[in-house]
């Protein structure tokens, strides 16, 4: 069937207008105003609302092996949730440990999403090691449409790579024109950090931020951009949150370089106080780069608005209470990850437009546009243009509530968001056409998913 939706106004990341969108066999086929609706057409009257390209999430993890635990979510729980706040792509870290074999690595994550997503989805594939074996691999996994790397400096024998496993990937990255994301810490200086810490007796969660401190980040950063300005690779840094680790990014950026900025929702909204409350409620906040002084806050705020800062995703990664009480008496054993995935376009929308931090073009560029442009998704996502796949979010500014985790969808028991304002969220998102949401409820089809093969975006690739 047939979808028109009308009297909205469309706002993508360089222009607004008001437009009817008329969408046939999954893509829009016709934006102008007065569009006329064939019989057995859908119409949505979406008069005061505006109307968003589907949001991309570029970093979550949803099947996660991780600190002898798993995250919490499932295909399912995750793309409702994702959909219910406004995203209708996610690109998840497909994580096979330093011990396993990448490639049966890659089709286990292709198997548990397979048919169990509600939204488009595509991964990012961890290169944990390099051995004989890997090159072969990797070409193999980005024939069949993965086409982004990403690389670990941090979690030391369990994803981490080390520096001669990260210039092989990044030569080989290079060859291929894909893009390589990466988690930025001296893994070395953390795990030394650590172990000083512990045998002084400093095992709560307040000690995490002390072991992972803002130079060790600086150090990652620092390291990836000059691997990357050696072997000309195309970088991109996940999880960047802090002043330090960004003005080592923006220089390297200055000089050319081709490295991207990724921030995410955590490290805008929370800061390291939160980690340092006793008892259980200092372990909900451990993540990895951790929770940071809030003076960093701003630097964050201001690069995102300038586009020095690309893209905002939320590194969603959900342990609940008793996972994350693994770590009660030793910091080093918290699961790290805060979930995100459903409270991070209504949060920086509130948080960011609504209180004039960032505009709302760039709101789009880095939710939606710049993730589709640097993974190989757009025009198809992150546009509203003919030709594009029907994914639209239609948002109502004059909602207000607040995020709890009592309503959540997200399989999670606590919210690290828990209270905050919300002035605005989606009323109706479309995948491909289907409508999937409507007010804050999934009334969709689970399995709509789709897998997205991608093309390397590098422009030089030789093969
Ligand atoms: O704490 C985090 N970030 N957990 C997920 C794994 C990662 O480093 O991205
Ligand atoms: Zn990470
Ligand atoms: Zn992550």
């Amino acid at each position: 069937m047939s979808l028109l939706i009308q009297h909205g106004e469309l706002v993508t990341a360089s222009s607004r207008q008001f437009a009817d969108i008329y969408v046939e066999d999954e893509v829009i086929t016709r934006i102008g105003s007065n569009l006329a609706a064939p019989p057995d057409t859908e119409v949505i009257d979406a008069r005061g609302k505006l109307i968003f390209p589907g949001f991309i999430d570029p970093h979550v993890h949803i099947y996660l092996p991780f600190m002898s635990t798993f995250a919490k979510d499932t295909h399912e729980t995750a793309s409702v949730a994702a959909l219910i706040g406004g995203t209708t792509t996610f690109i998840e870290m497909c994580c096979p440990s330093r011990h396993d074999d990448a490639l049966e690595g890659y089709h286990l994550w292709k198997e548990k999403a397979a048919g169990s997503s509600a939204c488009d989805y595509a991964f990012h594939m961890s290169v944990t090691h390099f051995d004989d074996s890997t090159e072969a691999q990797l070409r193999h996994i980005v024939a069949d449409g993965t086409s982004s790397f990403k690389v670990f400096l941090a979690y030391k024998n369990f994803f981490g790579v080390d520096d001669a496993e990260m210039y092989q990937t990044l030569t080989l990255a290079r060859k291929l024109g894909v893009i390589t994301t990466a988690h930025c810490e001296n893994a070395e200086l953390v795990s030394r950090l650590q172990s000083a810490f512990l045998a002084q007796g400093k095992t709560g969660p307040e000690w995490h931020e002390p072991s992972r401190p803002e130079t060790v980040e600086a150090e990652g950063t620092n390291r990836f951009a000059t691997f990357l300005e050696t072997t000309g690779a195309q970088g991109y840094v996940v999880h960047l949150s802090c002043q330090p680790a960004l003005a080592v990014a923006a220089r390297a950026k200055g000089r050319g370089v081709r490295l991207s900025i990724e921030s995410v929702l955590p490290h805008f909204l929370l800061d390291k106080s939160l980690a340092e409350q006793p008892g259980a409620e200092g372990l909900k906040y451990i993540m990895s780069p951790p929770l940071r002084d809030r003076r960093n806050h701003d630097a964050l705020w201001s690069g995102l608005a300038s586009g020095l800062i690309d893209t905002v995703g939320t590194d969603h990664c959900p342990f609940d209470v008793e996972q994350k009480k693994l770590g009660a008496d030793n910091f080093t054993n918290i699961p790290n990850g805060i979930p995100g995935i459903e409270d991070r376009v209504n949060l920086m929308f509130a948080q960011g437009v609504t209180a004039g931090k960032i505009d709302i073009h760039r709101f789009v560029d880095a939710l939606s546009t710049r993730p589709a442009q640097l993974f190989g998704l757009y025009p198809r996502k992150g546009a509203i243009a003919v030709g594009s796949d029907a994914d639209l979010v239609i948002f109502d500014p004059m909602y207000r509530g607040k995020v709890s985790a009592a309503i959540q969808n997200t399989n999670n028991d606590y919210n690290g968001f828990e209270g905050f304002s919300l002035k605005g969220r989606p009323s109706v998102v479309t995948v491909r056409g289907k409508v999937q949401v409507r007010d804050g409820a999934f009334i969709g089809e689970k399995g709509r998913g789709r897998f997205l093969a991608r093309e390397p975006v590098g422009a030089d690739h030789d093969a």
